[in-house]
């Protein structure tokens, strides 16, 4: 039986919340923290978890001693310090997105988590969804050829007072816009599905939230050995439809899923391939659903890997891969120069200091609220 701890009683942490009661004959949360401790002792009621404890700092839940595993679920500025102080505490964690505010960060985050050996997950729960879990199995599978070109769409939309929540809104302690915090998500199925660029061009701009010092949309050029991708990241998308669409030698494949296979005419104009696409469609529709979704389907994994000694599915390494190409979208759309990886330590954006000295900042944010309405959060 683990021991679970959650770290940031606020809008997230209610998914891993959930999660973790899920499996009650795997784990038990014990502890709960929040700097605002009413916001912990209200979830503690909400959720009857008669046996947890309440703290107001991590500090306070490392000198614990018995916790396996803790969830962090504070603002992404708090990421990498609290990581490490539980890790070294002797911790497993879970730590939600995005899993540092730069790359010097996730490296520290990294060093630790090699150096005790302890389990990091960087949470990355749309992999755990079995159209994406299948999707990215169809491509392992080689039926559509070399891949030419992807369009990743993460698009969202988000109100004004949106970015009046304290945290939100500023390079800071947000450490980013739509990029960071939202696109975020897409950018990892991108890299797990893709690998990394080689190069990025990028136009970031605010658009419609002038409370906030970050971006609200980002459109992206990425170059890679043989292909070309296109990432468009956004809050100010009405209706938040989104994909990931590969086109490649035989057909097209997307998530959500539909698939499109061209052939030429003697002329070389095109022909559909219905025979390409069928085959594509069976194996598709073949692979099996998956029993858990999102939050509760990374948890589980990660309970998993610690109870057997296995690498969880999303890695520290992965989550400094998305840092990675999020730091190159910032640096190339405040700079308005492409940008080649990786991005390395003698880099100054490499540091939140470097980002905070080169990010365009938008607007000033003015107005700041500790909570905002009934913590209801589409994911
Ligand atoms: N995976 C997803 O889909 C998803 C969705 C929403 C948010 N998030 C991420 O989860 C994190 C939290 O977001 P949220 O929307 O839940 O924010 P929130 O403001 O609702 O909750 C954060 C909580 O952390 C507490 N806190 C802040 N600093 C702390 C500290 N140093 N120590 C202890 N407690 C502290 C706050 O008091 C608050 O209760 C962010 O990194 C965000 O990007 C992920």
């Amino acid at each position: 039986m683990l021991r679970v701890g959650l770290i940031g009683t606020g809008n997230i942490a209610t998914m891993h919340l959930r999660a973790y009661l899920a499996f009650p004959e795997r784990c038990k949360i014990v502890a709960v923290v929040d700097k605002f401790t009413e916001n912990a002792h209200a979830k503690k009621a909400e959720y009857q978890l008669e046996e947890a404890e309440v703290y107001d700092s991590h500090q306070a839940l490392c000198e614990r001693g018995d916790i396996d595993l803790v969830s962090i679920c504070t603002p992404p500025f708090t990421h990498a310090d609290i990581a490490v102080d539980c890790m070294r505490a002797g911790m497993n964690v879970i730590l939600e997105k995005p899993m540092a505010s730069s790359l010097e960060e996730c490296d520290r985050i990294l060093a630790v988590q090699q150096e005790t050996g302890r389990t990091l997950s960087p949470v990355a729960q749309n992999r755990f969804r079995t159209p994406v879990m299948n999707l990215k199995k169809l491509l392992e599978q080689d039926l559509i050829g070399r891949i030419h070109h992807v369009q990743v769409d993460s698009l969202w939309w988000r109100g004004l007072c949106y970015y009046d929540l304290w945290w939100r809104g500023t390079w800071q302690q947000e450490g980013g816009g739509c990029t960071l915090n939202h696109a975020v998500h897409h950018i990892d199925l991108l890299n797990w599905m893709m690998g990394l660029p080689r190069e990025v061009t990028s136009v970031i701009a605010n658009l419609a939230h002038d409370n906030a010092e970050v971006e609200d949309l980002s459109v992206s050029i990425l170059r890679y050995d043989h292909a070309v991708g296109q990432v468009t990241g956004s809050v100010v998308h009405h209706g938040e439809a989104q994909q990931i669409v590969f086109q490649a030698e035989k057909a097209r494949v997307s998530y959500p899923f539909d698939v499109y296979a061209s052939i030429s005419r003697e002329n070389g104009f095109p022909t559909r391939d219905v025979e390409t696409e069928n085959k594509i469609r069976s194996a598709f529709q073949a692979l099996p659903p998956l029993l858990h979704e999102g939050h509760t389907a990374q948890i589980e994994n990660v309970l998993y890997a610690i109870e057997h000694g296995r690498a969880p599915l999303v890695t520290p390494r992965e989550g400094r891969d998305t840092i990675e190409l999020i730091t190159a979208i910032y640096k190339s759309g405040s700079t308005g120069l492409p940008v080649s990886l990786p991005i390395g330590p003698d880099d100054p954006w490499y540091t939140v200091q470097g980002i905070l000295a080169g990010a365009t900042r938008f607007h000033e944010k003015k107005t700041s609220v500790t909570r905002l309405g009934d913590g209801n959060i589409t994911v």
